[in-house]
């Protein structure tokens, strides 16, 4: 059994512990909007916040969430926004990111924990941490836009 907070609220999960988190999110917690892509650290389609860190969900053993506070696509707005959005989730809508999809919950995810270490990065900065996540469809100069216009938001 591990026992961690999932989106505020307390889980207890009977699963292998080399289980991964991003399985035990998705297959037993019913959280799928957070998305398996390489399972090797190279897409970033499955990041997570793991005590407020960006986490690569498809290798990481659901043990090492034990105790952890973790956040999803599901609860980012609950956690750092105002409510039920975030303010990254309005931008995104404003600026029309997603094409097929897929990869967004994770872009989100690593643009909202950017914006809580950084509220007002620069471009640069911007990209050089969003290159940890890639997007198929090519979506990346909105991706940039949005998280301009999220930080601009007070
Ligand atoms: S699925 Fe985890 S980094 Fe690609
Ligand atoms: S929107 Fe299709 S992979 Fe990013």
């Amino acid at each position: 059994m591990t026992e961690f907070v999932v989106n505020g609220e307390a889980v207890t999960v009977d699963a292998a512990p080399d289980t991964s988190l991003l399985f035990v999110l998705r297959d037993h917690l019913g959280l799928t909007g957070t998305k398996f892509g390489c399972g090797a650290t190279m897409c970033g389609a499955c990041t997570v916040h793991v005590d407020g860190v960006p986490t690569f969900a498809c290798v990481t053993p659901v043990e090492m969430a034990e105790g952890a506070e973790v956040t999803t696509i599901e609860g980012l707005g609950a956690a750092l926004g105002d409510g039920e959005t975030h303010k990254l989730q309005r931008a995104w809508v404003a600026e029309q990111v997603p094409q097929c999809g897929y990869c967004q919950s994770g872009q989100i995810m690593r643009a909202a924990a950017l914006l809580e270490e950084n509220p007002n990065p620069t471009r640069e900065e911007i990209v050089d941490t969003m290159s940890a996540n890639l997007c198929r469809c090519g979506t990346y100069p909105r991706i940039v836009r949005a998280i301009e216009r999220a930080a601009k938001e007070v």
